[in-house]
């Protein structure tokens, strides 16, 4: 189905607060177990929801579904999700394991869901690492994730350049996220996780970072 569909269904405003269907919301229970990443999946929807609000983009709901749905992988069994990475998504077979989230998150919704149109699924399939040529969908799902009030970090300018301007929000977002994944690549040297093909072409195309230079 399409996601406007889904949310007619699921997705309600009332009085201005946002209302999950009973079903949808033992869904997500059901696939997002830890409790602080189910916290942060929904305090990333109302974000998301707020930026779209904010910068009078159309049909906000479609961002607060694509920010409460981001991390359904994320609880995925470990096994399974590995066949799933195996068999659909084998090209990203060497990426980082906390990146297999973003594409068994796209599997759940095509198979559980049976969502299918691409704003939403591309906004979850690469929440985690981005790429170049985002959506503006993945763009803001990709900085909210980033700067949920939930991560314990102060991103309340950050919070305000998103509602601002997204577009130049996004690349504000972008650049702290590469200093900080920067910073944890010299504390651990997982360069996987900064320069896989992803988010190496996202930061090059979108920062005009190369990965060269960085590491020098
Ligand atoms: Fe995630
Ligand atoms: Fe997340």
């Amino acid at each position: 189905m399409t996601s406007e569909l889904f949310i007619k269904q699921n997705i309600f405003l009332e009085d201005n607060k946002i209302i999950l269907s009973d079903d949808f919301l033992s869904f997500l229970k059901s696939k997002i177990t830890d409790e602080r990443r189910y916290n942060h999946s929904l305090s990333v929807a109302l974000l998301c929801y707020e930026v779209a609000k904010a910068n009078k983009l159309e049909n906000p709901l479609l961002y607060y579904f694509a920010g409460v749905i981001h991390d359904v992988g994320k609880n995925f069994d470990k096994i399974k999700g590995e066949e799933v990475i195996d068999k659909y998504y084998h090209e990203y077979i060497d990426y980082p394991k906390y990146a297999y989230h973003q594409f068994i998150g796209e599997y759940i919704l095509m198979h559980d869901l049976t969502i299918f149109d691409n704003d939403v699924l591309n906004a979850v399939k690469y929440h985690c690492t981005g790429r170049k040529l985002m959506s503006p969908i993945e763009k803001i799902i990709y900085a909210c994730d980033k700067i949920d009030p939930l991560r314990g970090f102060d991103s309340s300018s950050l919070i305000k350049a998103m509602k601002d301007d997204w577009k130049s929000g996004f690349k504000v977002v972008l650049k702290a996220n590469y200093d900080y994944l920067l910073s944890k690549v010299k504390l651990k040297n997982d360069l996987n996780g900064i320069f896989n093909e992803l988010s190496a072409e996202c930061f090059k195309y979108y920062l005009g970072i190369e990965r060269r230079k960085e590491l020098n």
